[in-house]
């Protein structure tokens, strides 16, 4: 842990937000938290630093943590955080939900039948297939055709809007 006053001072926010917002929702809604697992820097927070986190989040009465990573333009492999989701999920007794370059129907289900995770979730497709659920629960499976440009990042950065320019041209 590169810096611990840091760290500790920053997860004291978090607890405090944590509380804060539990007070001005009760129960009437769920509080989720994502949770970058993995920075892939120097002195970046790793694994067990994002595991403490996440410790503490749940003893703040958080709900589920949405567990994510950085590098989201690597799709060559589908599932490319799915070993960081495991060690998330023995540990953490809260929903944890992953997100990050699922695409596959088969794969979302596979994840959540092997109570590797408790839920998936998906952003990017969204952009280029909005129906795409829809798609999947009517019986249709097809991949989604989301490739990882972050094409959509770009413009929405530019002022451009957020949206699928691989779908406009
Ligand atoms: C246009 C756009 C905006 C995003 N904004 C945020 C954000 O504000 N905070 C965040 O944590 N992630 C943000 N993300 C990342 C997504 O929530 C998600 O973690 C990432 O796209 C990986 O999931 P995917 O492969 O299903 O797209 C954004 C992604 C896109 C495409």
């Amino acid at each position: 842990m590169a810096n611990m006053i840091t760290f500790s001072k920053t997860c004291n926010i978090l607890n405090q937000d944590i509380q804060a917002m539990r007070r001005t929702v009760v129960n009437k809604y769920p509080i989720l938290v994502k949770l970058n697992c993995q920075d892939y820097i120097e002195n970046g927070l790793n694994v067990d630093d994002s595991l403490q986190v996440a410790h503490r989040l749940a003893n703040a009465g958080v709900d589920a943590i949405e567990s994510s990573r950085t590098g989201i333009n690597s799709l060559e492999k589908e599932d490319y955080y799915r070993n960081e989701a495991r060690a998330f999920k023995r540990e953490i007794r809260i929903t944890l939900i992953l997100v990050g370059g699922i695409r596959s129907y088969e794969l979302a289900e596979k994840l959540v039948e092997n109570e590797e995770v408790d839920y998936i979730s998906m952003c990017r497709p969204f952009i280029m297939e909005p129906g795409l659920i829809n798609q999947w629960a009517s019986g249709d499976h097809s991949k989604a055709l989301c490739k990882p440009d972050n094409a959509c990042l770009k413009s929405g950065r530019k002022g451009t809007g957020v949206r699928c320019l691989v779908k406009s041209v």
